[in-house]
């Protein structure tokens, strides 16, 4: 009989977290769970694959001597910080969606689609990092790209979901329609367009803009690859839309660039012109597939090209990514006789 492994979820009750839940019952891992938060919601029932789970509070002491092979984190960053070290010591291993450990040299930053080999790094420090939701639908279609032509640039302007603030982020579009002053952005979302995300750095860039050129540098594993990124928020619910623009190396040819897409895994192409079909937020919500379109030339460089790419960013920026790494793992593992 195969073995069942231990996966613990850590800010089970929040907006990440009740996705993976989700994603977890979709994709029946050979696994059974527990699920931690913190002292306010300790004590909830969550409903979760035909069974009734009452939340534990997540301490330093939660995961000592209970055997959990996999914790899943999506608690916010200062929560990873000091809690994925205890769940690391007493033997599992931290897969994290927070931005806390991403740039760690001893954690890898993994997008199942580009750099799966990796995940055996996690023994260097028992942590995973889940990167962010735009860097990961941006990696998936340059990946397949970047083999095929050497991508020396790349220009990314983003389209964010308000989602991707958490559940304030998603209230405030909704007090928004309904006349209200927001709570979570400094300025009204609905019928605006708020170009920061996150917090500005000394640069004048913002932190969700650098993490998108520091994370594609280290999934990619090219530091020559050069990149700059503007992030926008937008009044949309659910689904991140970005427009990249990216130079490459060699010549293409459109019709072998658009098939190198089509065949790459994970990316479902949507792009007939003469139809009016591109990809929409609308339409990759509760989608696990990135979808590209609008593929045209760049006509102003020797070889270059843009496209439209949109993701679920909860599933694929966020939930689904972190439940392929653990299923990564679980491959690894039981190669290893684990
Ligand atoms: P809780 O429901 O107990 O506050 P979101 O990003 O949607 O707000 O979700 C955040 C998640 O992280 C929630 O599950 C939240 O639990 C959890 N969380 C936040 N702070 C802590 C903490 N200090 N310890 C454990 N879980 C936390």
């Amino acid at each position: 009989m195969s073995k069942n492994y231990k996966i613990a979820v850590v800010g089970a009750t929040g907006m990440v977290g009740r996705k993976f839940l989700q994603v977890l019952s979709e994709r029946k891992l050979p696994a059974e769970y527990t699920l931690f938060a913190s002292s306010r919601s300790a004590g909830t029932e969550i409903d979760f694959m035909g069974k009734t789970y009452v939340v534990e509070e997540l301490t330093h002491t939660c995961f000592d001597g209970r055997g959990f092979d996999i914790a899943l984190f999506s608690a916010g960053g200062g929560t990873s910080l000091t809690f994925a070290p205890s769940a690391a010591k007493a033997g599992a291993v931290v897969i994290d969606n927070s931005s806390a450990w991403r740039m760690d040299k001893d954690v890898p930053l993994i997008v199942p689609e580009v750099n799966a080999h990796a995940v055996s790094g996690y023994k260097a420090k028992g942590i995973i990092a889940n990167p962010n939701c735009s860097t990961i639908q941006a990696v998936v279609a340059l990946k397949p790209l970047h083999d095929a032509y050497k991508i020396k640039r790349v220009v990314y302007s983003t389209y964010q979901a308000v989602s991707g603030a958490g559940m304030g982020g998603y209230g405030d579009l909704e007090r928004g329609i309904k006349g209200e002053a927001p709570l979570k952005f400094p300025y009204p979302i609905f019928g605006n367009c708020l170009p920061q995300i996150d917090v500005f750095l000394d640069t004048g860039y913002t932190k969700e803009e650098q993490k998108m050129i520091d994370e594609t540098h280290k999934i990619m594993e090219d530091d020559a690859i050069r990149v700059t990124a503007t992030t926008v928020r937008v009044p949309v619910f659910h689904g991140h839309s970005e427009s990249i623009n990216l130079e490459f190396d060699r010549p293409f040819e459109l019709e072998e660039l658009r098939e190198k897409l089509e065949s790459a895994p994970g990316i479902i192409v949507v792009d007939d012109p003469a139809n009016q079909k591109y990809p929409m937020p609308i339409d990759a919500e509760d989608r696990d597939e990135v979808f590209v379109g609008r593929i045209r030339r760049d006509f102003s460089v020797d070889s270059g090209v843009n496209l439209w790419v949109v993701a679920d960013n909860i599933r694929k920026g966020a939930a689904t990514n972190a439940v392929q790494i653990a299923q990564e793992l679980i491959k690894l593992w039981k190669t290893e006789g684990k």
